[in-house]
């Protein structure tokens, strides 16, 4: 081989795998989700050849390999990045840690724009400090995502239900220093800005298409048309309806958990929003009763309806705990149904603290993400990552995609993946 020969190969062939090499060991695949595995490097070599010598459109150098490529092209690949975190309880520097080492924001506290989605599950108040600062955290995070595209959704937990009812029983007596007065922190909490953005900006649940063909985060579902679908046989709708594969690509989020006996799953998630609304607002704009303790349990208001107390009770979504303590045979087959009614395909809660990690049952159907964030608790800093691509195979005209979802538990040092799904679908996804 002549020695300019091997110079144009060295100068070709060594900067992409010296940069393919710093991306994998860089673990960048949290950024670049297709790098999960070795076996894609192949595949994005080929890309990076491609692109550094396509001839230029409409040449006479268009070969096959070139035609195939660019009719790939046609049907772009999806990919959407979801980053979920539990319960925060007061503790504003673990939540930016977490929120740090997630992607979500950076050094400063800001949204990175790196993440499409970030959830939290609830309970952000209680046992800690730093009420007032998550609070505002999370409104200007939610100015930021939404100025770059991106989204947040926010829960209600039982804690932050229970701060609107006046029982106080874990608020700290420093917490309440943070607002001035009992008075002044039942104004914030009730018509003032934290109470306000709750109910503007905080829902008790959420369901999030994994695509946009689905439509927008919050979506009823099922659609109107299917409600009284006669002979509808839920347990068969779970996962592919060969006329709508999508059907069910997509996540719940709640605090507590949704209950298979709980009788108002449907539509979800407006079913479960609106009685939340409605609660949210007697309790908002009652004369706020004097907190317990050292008074009495002011309990729900006479006008709550029997909906808004089954809400708030300890099969509602905001407390109940059968996903995390159930014995794994019974919730791995009742979470088919929930799952079937909800058109989701995994749901996602906090509430039920695991000390060492986030908790995945059913091959990931049930993820439970309360890991004990805050110093109160003195558990682990976590955070879950869900890596949704939609990819292109074949000729467009047949209209096969893969889909492949990857979900992770991130920790400060360490990243683990709970389950990996990927099936081919046939169809045509807009996005
Ligand atoms: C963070 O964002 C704010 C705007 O909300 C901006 O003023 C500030 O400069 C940003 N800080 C950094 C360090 O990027
Ligand atoms: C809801 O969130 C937005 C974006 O952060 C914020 O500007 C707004 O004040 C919040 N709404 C209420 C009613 O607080």
């Amino acid at each position: 081989m002549s020695s300019p020969r091997r110079t144009l190969l060295f100068t070709v062939l060594v900067p992409p795998l010296v940069a393919l090499y710093f991306v994998y060991t860089l673990q960048l695949h949290v950024i670049v989700p297709e790098l999960t595995d070795v076996k894609e490097i192949p595949g994005l070599l080929s890309r990076i050849f491609f692109l550094l010598f396509k001839p230029p459109l409409g040449s006479a150098g268009d070969d096959d390999l070139f035609q195939q490529a660019r009719s790939g092209a046609a049907r772009k690949p999806f990919t959407r990045h979801i980053v979920a975190v539990g319960d925060l309880h007061g503790d504003l520097p673990n939540a930016r840690k977490v929120l740090q080492f997630s992607g979500v924001t950076d050094g400063f506290g800001n949204w990175t724009g790196n993440v499409d989605f970030f959830v939290q599950t609830g309970d952000i108040i209680d046992r800690g400090d730093d009420t007032i600062a998550l609070f505002d955290w999370m409104d200007k995070l939610r100015g930021q995502a939404a100025s770059t595209g991106g989204v947040m959704l926010s829960h209600l937990g039982n804690h932050e239900w229970m701060n609107a009812i006046g029982d106080w029983r874990y608020v700290y007596a420093s917490e309440i220093k943070t607002f001035g007065t009992v008075a002044e922190r039942q104004a914030l909490l009730s018509n003032g800005r934290i109470g306000r953005s709750w109910a503007a900006n905080y829902t008790t649940t959420s369901r999030l298409p994994l695509h946009p063909s689905l439509g927008a985060p919050n979506t009823p579902f099922p659609p109107p048309s299917k409600l009284q679908k006669p002979g509808t046989n839920v347990a068969n709708s779970y996962y592919y309806d060969a006329a709508q594969p999508l059907s069910h690509s997509a996540i719940s989020f709640v605090h507590g958990g949704l209950s298979p006996t709980y009788k108002d799953l449907t539509p979800f998630p407006s079913r479960i929003n609106e009685i939340s609304d409605s609660l949210l607002k007697k309790l908002q704009q009652r004369v706020q009763p004097p907190p317990h303790p050292p008074n009495a349990y002011p309990g729900l208001p006479s006008s709550a309806t029997q909906q808004e107390k089954e809400l708030y009770d300890s099969n509602g979504p905001l407390w109940y705990r059968g996903w995390a303590t159930d014995p794994e045979a019974k919730v791995c087959v009742d979470v088919e149904e929930v799952l079937a009614k909800t058109g989701t395909r995994r749901m996602i809660m906090g509430h039920t603290p695991d000390f060492t990690g986030i908790v995945a049952r059913c091959k990931g159907k049930i993820i439970i993400i309360d890991t004990g964030i805050s110093h109160a608790y003195g558990g682990v800093l976590s955070a879950l990552s869900i890596h949704y691509t939609l990819t292109p195979v074949g000729n467009d005209a047949d209209q096969r995609w893969v889909e492949k979802e990857v979900v992770s538990a991130i920790y400060p040092n360490k990243q683990e993946v709970i389950v990996t799904d990927e099936r081919e679908v046939v169809g045509e996804f807009l996005g």
